[in-house]
């Protein structure tokens, strides 16, 4: 989606700072419009560093380009956040003394208008006319949030978090011109994926078959679908480019540390890797000789992490997917597992597939069943591992 951001003078400038961060790890191309005021917080350097696109409040810039008109025309979505007395005052009345105002005249898709001032600016009836003008119009206003202003004063007016903005306005798309819509936007979500190994020695280790696959589309459509995404790849390939940020790790303990530091700050975890449940003791320092004669490994038990994050959550309000992958003769059989599994592990939604020959590991489908915390069926899915991924994410929404 193309974003248009505009930014008027107010201190809290500096929040939108971050709202066009959230909008471009979402995968929209954003350009933004200051007004002169804004550029006194903050400098056209950072809004163009994190843009990639110039960031001018003059109409007078490249002129042949024909800004004024161009970039509302071409946009999918105009924010102003914050959006001043003087900015509200200006659009009501239709003034198109600036580029941003010259945009909101020229913008035919949905604007979104992010008012933040002190509470008596706020509470003036000259504000409240130009703000009931403009909803008449079709803007959508965001309405300010209270608490703390400029000063030691508090009150209504003040700007509201930059990720509850992005999923505001961001609604404001037709689903039509947006597949799947940004619904994760905002959203940080980890997603552990691959199969640890275990080192027995410098040169073996015990393992397993998950290729990753089902975990690389998971952080694949929670990127579309607006999500900053951290995908923790345990021995996988192809992991580069699957997530805003990939994390290479090789054993539990690792993967552990990873999803811990990474989760600390998520909305979502999913752990959809494959862990060893024990570990060699002692792996040897040096290749085990033939010579040796047969091996006995001691193993020791590795840490339940997906236990570990129900039991003591990172963050409050976080939703914590496992999955639990079962080899069984019957579906009834693995439901059962699944069920007596999702009820001892206690995760929000525990993802239950069918793991065996040709089935689940390394294939291109997959076939799941979510159940909630207590074991009851929430969704089944079936289909290409993007499209259960896809389903894995509605159901997450839904929570
Ligand atoms: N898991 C984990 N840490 C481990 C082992 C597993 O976080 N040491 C997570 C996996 O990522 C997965 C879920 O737990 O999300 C289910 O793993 P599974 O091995 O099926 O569960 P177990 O409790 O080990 O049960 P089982 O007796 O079937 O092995």
């Amino acid at each position: 989606m193309r974003i248009i951001l505009g930014v008027s003078g107010g201190i809290a400038a500096y929040k939108s700072v971050l709202l066009l961060r959230l909008l471009r790890e979402a995968g929209h191309s954003v350009r933004v419009i200051p007004t002169a005021a804004a550029l006194r917080f903050v400098g056209a350097a950072t809004w163009e560093a994190l843009s990639g696109e110039p960031a001018s409040a003059d109409v007078f810039d490249d002129v042949p380009g024909v800004p004024h008109v161009a970039l509302g025309q071409g946009a999918d979505l105009v924010v102003v956040a914050p959006a001043t007395a003087d900015l509200l005052s200006r659009a009501a009345s239709g003034r198109a003394d600036d580029l941003l105002t010259a945009t909101l005249l020229t913008a035919r898709c949905p604007v979104a208008l992010a008012p933040a001032m002190h509470t008596e600016m706020w509470e003036h009836p000259a504000t409240r006319t130009n703000v009931a003008l403009l909803r008449e119009r079709g803007v959508h206003i965001i309405e300010p949030a209270s608490g703390r202003l400029t000063g030691a004063d508090s009150g209504s007016g003040r700007l509201p978090e930059p990720a509850d903005i992005a999923r505001e306005a961001l609604a404001l798309i037709p689903s039509s011109s947006c597949a799947k819509s940004q619904d994760l936007a905002g959203k940080s979500v980890v997603v552990s994926a691959g199969g640890t190994r275990e080192p027995i020695d410098p040169v073996r280790w015990i393992g397993n078959r998950s290729s990753g696959k089902q975990g690389i589309a998971l952080a694949k459509t929670a990127r579309t679908r607006g999500a900053h995404v951290t995908l923790v790849a345990a021995n996988i390939e192809d992991a580069e480019g699957a997530a805003d940020v990939v994390i290479p790790v090789e054993t539990c303990l690792e993967l552990r540390q990873a999803v811990r530091d990474a989760g600390a700050a998520a909305d979502v975890i999913v752990m959809a890797a494959a862990v060893a449940d024990f570990r060699p003791a002692m792996p040897a320092a040096v290749k085990i000789k033939k010579a040796q004669g047969p091996a006995s490994i001691d193993l020791v038990e590795n840490p339940d992490i997906l236990a570990e994050l129900i039991r003591e959550p990172l963050r409050a309000g976080q939703v914590v997917v496992g999955f639990a992958a079962e080899t069984g003769d019957e579906t009834s059989e693995v439901l059962e597992y699944g069920r007596a599994k999702a009820r001892r592990k206690g995760a929000d939604l525990l993802a239950v597939n069918v793991v065996g020959e040709g089935l689940g590991f390394g294939t291109a489908t997959n076939e799941i069943w979510l159940l909630n915390a207590v074991g009851e069926q929430v969704a089944h899915a079936a289909g290409s591992k993007r499209e259960v991924a896809d389903a894995i994410w509605d159901a997450v929404i839904a929570l």
